[in-house]
Parts: C-alpha cells; sequence; structure tokens
C-alpha cells in the first residue's frame, strides 16, 4: 500500500524533454555567414523556443560538431522517448551514420523535424541532397528560427 506521499508520485507524469540537436559549425551561429545564417546566436535560438513554447516540455538544446555525439544523442532521444528537433547542418548532405540513427528514432514512433535556416535548394548543388529527409516525420527549412519555432509548434501539437 503506498502512502499519500508515495501516491502523489505515481501519479505525475514524466515530462519529456524535446531534444533541439544541432550539427557542426551551427556554434558559431551569429558572426557565421549573417546573411545566410541571420544574426542570432544559439542562446538567442533557445530563448525564442523558451518563449515560444506552449507545453510543460523541457527545451534541450544542444550543439556538437562531432558524427558520434549526434548519433549517440539520437539513441538517447530513443531511449527516453524524446522527440527531436534536428539541424544535422553539413551532415545532412553526407552522414549515412546519422541517416540510421535518425532512423531509429523514426522507427520508435518518435517525430524527428528535420530543419534548416536556409533553403538547402536554392543553394550549391551538393547542398540538394538530404539523406536525412527520406527518415525524418518532416522537413522544415528557409525561414531562419521560424523553422525551429514552427517545428516546436509540430512537436508539441503531437505531444498534447
Ligand atoms: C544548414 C544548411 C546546410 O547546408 C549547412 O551545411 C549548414 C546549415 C541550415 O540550417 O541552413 O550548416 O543546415
Amino acid at each position: 500500500m503506498s502512502s499519500g506521499a508515495d501516491a502523489t508520485a505515481d501519479t505525475l507524469d514524466v515530462v519529456t524533454s524535446i531534444l533541439v540537436l544541432n550539427g557542426p559549425n551551427l556554434g558559431r551561429l551569429g558572426s557565421r555567414e549573417p546573411d545566410v545564417y541571420g544574426t542570432g546566436n544559439l542562446e538567442d535560438l533557445r530563448v525564442a523556443l523558451e518563449s515560444a513554447s506552449r507545453s510543460d516540455h523541457e527545451i534541450d538544446l544542444r550543439q556538437t560538431n562531432d558524427e558520434a555525439t549526434l548519433i549517440g544523442w539520437l539513441h538517447e532521444a530513443v531511449d527516453n522517448g524524446s522527440p527531436v528537433i534536428l539541424n544535422p547542418a553539413a551532415f545532412t548532405h553526407y552522414s549515412y551514420a546519422l541517416r540510421d540513427a535518425a532512423a531509429l528514432v523514426t522507427k520508435a514512433g518518435l517525430i524527428l523535424v528535420e530543419v534548416h535556416l536556409s533553403n538547402p535548394h536554392a543553394r550549391e548543388e551538393f547542398r540538394h541532397t538530404s539523406v536525412i529527409s527520406a527518415v525524418a516525420t518532416g522537413v522544415i527549412a528557409g525561414f531562419g528560427f521560424d523553422s525551429y519555432l514552427l517545428a516546436l509548434e509540430l512537436v508539441e501539437r503531437r505531444l498534447g
């Protein structure tokens, strides 16, 4: 038999984090090609996401230049049942390892939104290919920080 305090703990929902994962060179946002990526940095993005959030899900924004780290974070999403907003940056165009990790997320029934600040299709030819898109739930590209904010709205709508 559980005490009153235990009963309260039993009924508490575990609040899932929403992972917002950013690949290589996105740590340089703000100073990196501002004509393409805008003048806001990752901290500005975190603040924008937190103030747009309509749920009590934690927004866990991370950035790495390392492919293995990014793959590990996708494994963590599968293990914890976390939805993912992913800007794979240059890995978008050639990382089959990242694609396979992204497929683990969506095959687990979790939403994974691929986002891009710029519209890669309006840029150099090598950016026209995404090896991630076919295993993502969907893709939002070309709207700067709004790509992430739209993805957050979708994720929160699906989480209910
Ligand atoms: C990007 C587009 C990629 O082609 C590029 O390599 C990036 C950023 C974007 O957000 O527009 O690093 O993913």
